[in-house]
């Protein structure tokens, strides 16, 4: 039975790790020496990353890659991607490069609206809380004056709001529903203060708020982006056949949710390795973005293909409510430099980006799965982590991997080959 433990969060950092490693790890395992590996010897450095989050032990290290040759409306990029997957930064770099002479990829953002409610509870007469509300919606607006100036200067602040009506769904229950522009921030904390001041202002005697909070659902917050050619330009051989598996694949995955979930994984794979080096909050992103592939009630396909006058067209629409200002992307050194590397990108053309980024990875499987499979590219780097693990050095790498050239690599395999040229 674990140990409980009170007042943890006042121990220091030696003490925590002392605590754990005495209570949930074996005694040969050094836990203090793995760790501090991982710390940084900046100390202010180490104290920002502490200060993040609550009982820090260390730092967990993510690989930090950069995807070249992206042209995205006519403007060079080179994307910064976080993400621990092999293959994933070199395939994006593999599309950008082919689509780079090929007119690159075209963006465009559909709208920004960010949404926030505020829940509650309320058993009386329809109409009655009609007239309240409507007397009350300016006072709505004044009480978040304070907090929504600076937004406002900015062009941003709030749009409307709105009283629905839930009570067919669940007894009583009542919203109200806010619309805002963010503008360049993602808005969390703007839109969360905006909302605790009105549902102070609205409650009364005869309303129940429950909750006040954003909504990760960010339908009306959508970017589009896509790549054409024509049909022939797509493959050495047979652009046709090509384009036309390609279609068969999204519509695969627009009617069987088995496959679309995979499909839009791989698109994550790209959005959210930028959402990440970007600071931004990549759970929020994957909320929104899979409630946005099953809007219509069935999940499906994030990414659109088709061929029209011997044009091939494939595009992507999804919701990225991101902030290039404020948060993580102003506090990490690795966001900063990521945001300097796009050339401080507003919040709009950062949608931009990272919506190529998810459209590129899709492409990118599409065309492995849909032609050599996806084992050819995964098989390289599966090779190279079994190596790494073995303790290979560079000569018996070159070595193991020539030997085992378009074989299917296991763990086992790739053991006994190391063993016998060590031999
Ligand atoms: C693996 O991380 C992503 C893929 O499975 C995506 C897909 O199947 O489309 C390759």
């Amino acid at each position: 039975m674990p140990k409980l433990i009170s007042g943890f969060s006042k121990l220091n950092k030696q003490e925590k790790i002392q605590w754990l490693a005495s209570n949930f790890l074996k005694e040969n395992v050094n836990a203090s020496e793995i760790l501090s590996l991982y710390w940084n010897s900046d100390q202010q450095l180490q104290q920002l990353h502490d200060d993040f989050i609550e009982n820090t032990i260390s730092n967990y290290y993510m690989p930090f890659g950069i995807a070249p040759n992206f042209v995205i409306n006519g403007k060079h990029y080179t994307i910064p991607m976080a993400i621990e997957e092999s293959s994933v930064v070199a395939a994006a770099s593999l599309v950008a490069k082919f689509w780079s002479d090929k007119g690159g990829f075209k963006a465009e953002v559909l709208n920004t609206v960010k949404v926030g409610q505020v829940h509650f509870m309320y058993d009386g007469d329809q109409e009655s809380l009609l007239d309240y509300f409507k007397s009350k919606k300016e006072d709505l607006y004044t009480v978040t004056d304070a907090i929504t100036k600076n937004m406002r200067k900015r062009g941003g602040g709030i749009l409307d709001i709105e009283l629905r009506n839930k009570t067919d769904e669940l007894a009583n229950y009542y919203q109200l529903h806010v619309t805002f522009e963010t503008k360049d921030s993602m808005g969390a904390n703007f839109i969360n203060s905006c909302l605790e001041a009105m549902a102070q202002e609205f409650k009364k005697e005869d309303i129940q708020i429950v909750m006040s909070i954003l909504s990760n659902y960010v339908p009306d917050c959508v970017v589009r982006a896509e790549v054409s050619c024509e049909v022939e330009k797509l493959h050495p051989t047979d652009g046709a056949l090509f384009a036309h598996k390609m279609m068969q694949a999204v519509a695969i995955a627009n009617v069987e949710p088995h496959r679309a979930v995979t499909h839009n994984k791989g698109i994550m794979n790209g959005i959210d390795a930028v959402v990440i080096a970007t600071g931004n909050d990549f759970r929020a992103i994957e909320a929104g973005v899979h409630a946005y592939a099953a809007k219509s009630g069935n999940y499906k396909s994030l990414t659109a293909c088709k061929v029209e006058n011997g044009i091939f067209t494939f595009s992507i629409e999804v919701p990225l409510a991101l902030g290039t200002v404020g948060g993580l992307t102003s506090t990490h050194p690795l966001s900063k430099l990521s945001l300097e590397m796009l050339d401080n990108p507003s919040a709009k053309e950062l949608m931009q980006i990272i919506a190529v980024a998810g459209l590129a990875q899709n492409y990118a499987a599409l065309r492995a799965l849909t032609t050599t499979g996806i084992q050819e590219g995964h098989m390289k780097m599966h090779l190279v982590n079994i190596l790494n693990q073995l303790e290979a050095n560079q000569q018996e790498k070159e070595e193991v991997t020539q030997k085992l050239k378009g074989k299917v690599v296991s763990y086992s395999g790739v053991a006994e080959t190391l063993k016998k040229i060590r031999a």
